[in-house]
């Protein structure tokens, strides 16, 4: 019988229970079951709010394989940057497809913090050189963060240059992730120090290129998680015009990513040059990286299931763990 009670998992539950190594495994296993059709996800929803210069997103999801249904809710208010808040807060909710019983609530930043940051782990176990030492993390905040851990994760980095508009905050990422990853974690001197990267993330609200492509090093793997709108952009269009590109999701990156849309209206390429979708790469559909001097870009714009299977892992260790709280409806 329905006792009425649901699990409730703070950031810090989440926190504790996820390790970036299965979030990492559990992306693989979103990503292959989009290539193989058995996830129910239709577009995102988002709701403009203009005259507070922000918006929200709705995500639902149903994953028939994991007998449940999730929807997370997302703001981006943009100008929250001078109120010295995050851009993003999110809820999340899970059911029981089978019973529709509620299971849990989650706090959403930090189930989107690992999830974004373990799709780029993905990425990077699939598409970076192997002997990929240096990374360069681009916009030191929340998604900053799990990027660096995700792909401290897939690859054996020693160094990571940081770079934030705000220096303070670069420095203070540096200190806190060099005594977390235990790697050298340097704020960067110059753009230039960008050279020295083997795999690059940008993690910016930004509308223009974060970087210069000229500063690219040969073989180069970039994670682009930033840009979520037309109106967006992170990396420079002769970077993706170069690269190999693949995306999260086809549509909705062509929806949603102006790193993508923009090049595309402006004819710098076509939709043809845009290899494919990382669900693809991962049940080896299509190719992967093919020699070390190639370039290759993922670019994610976030998709539900990501956010479900995270979720789910939650749920599953904390049975284990014996962590969250009960509520009842
Ligand atoms: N792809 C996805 O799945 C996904 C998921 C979550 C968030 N996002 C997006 O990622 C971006 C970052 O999110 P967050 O939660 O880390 O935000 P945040 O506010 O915590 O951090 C953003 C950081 O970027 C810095 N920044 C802004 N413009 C910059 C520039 N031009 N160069 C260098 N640094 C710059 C800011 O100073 C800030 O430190 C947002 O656009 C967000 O909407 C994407």
């Amino acid at each position: 019988m329905n006792d009425n009670t649901f699990q409730f998992f703070s950031g810090s539950d989440i926190y504790t229970l996820l390790t970036m190594e299965k979030c990492i495994e559990a992306m693989h296993e979103a990503f292959s079951a989009l290539s193989h059709g058995k996830v129910v996800m239709p577009p995102r929803m988002r709701l403009m709010m203009e005259e507070d210069n922000a918006n929200a997103l709705f995500m639902p999801v149903y994953l028939p394989g994991s007998k449940t249904v999730g929807v997370k809710t997302v703001t981006n208010n943009i100008d929250n940057i001078s109120r010295n808040l995050p851009i993003v807060h999110a809820m999340m909710m899970i059911f029981d497809s089978v019973t529709g019983v509620p299971l849990a609530v989650l706090n959403g930043e930090a189930i989107t913090a690992m999830r974004t940051g373990a799709v780029s782990g993905l990425a990077t176990s699939l598409l970076a050189r192997e002997d990929s030492r240096t990374a360069a993390i681009i916009g030191t905040g929340t998604q900053g963060e799990t990027q660096l851990e995700a792909v401290c994760a897939a690859r054996p980095i020693t160094k990571a240059y940081v770079f934030d508009l705000n220096v303070d905050k670069a420095r203070d990422f540096a200190k806190t992730m060099s005594e977390k990853l235990h790697i050298e974690v340097v704020s960067a001197a110059s753009p230039a120090d960008l050279a020295e990267a083997d795999v690059v993330c940008t993690a910016t609200p930004s509308q223009r290129p974060v970087f210069d492509d000229t500063h690219l090093k040969k073989g180069v793997h970039i994670n682009g998680v930033g840009s979520y709108k037309p109106d967006m952009l992170e990396v420079p269009a002769e970077t993706t015009a170069r690269a190999k590109v693949v995306v999260d999701r086809m549509e909705s990156c062509l929806a949603e990513a102006g790193d993508l849309a923009q090049p595309l209206a402006q004819g710098v390429f076509t939709r043809e040059h845009i290899h494919g979708e990382l669900g693809d790469v991962a049940t080896k559909k299509i190719s992967s990286r093919e020699n070390d001097e190639e370039i290759t870009f993922f670019k994610s714009v976030g998709v539900a299931v990501q956010d479900l299977v995270c979720a789910n892992l939650v749920i599953a260790m904390a049975k284990e763990k014996k962590l969250g709280t009960t509520l009842t409806l």
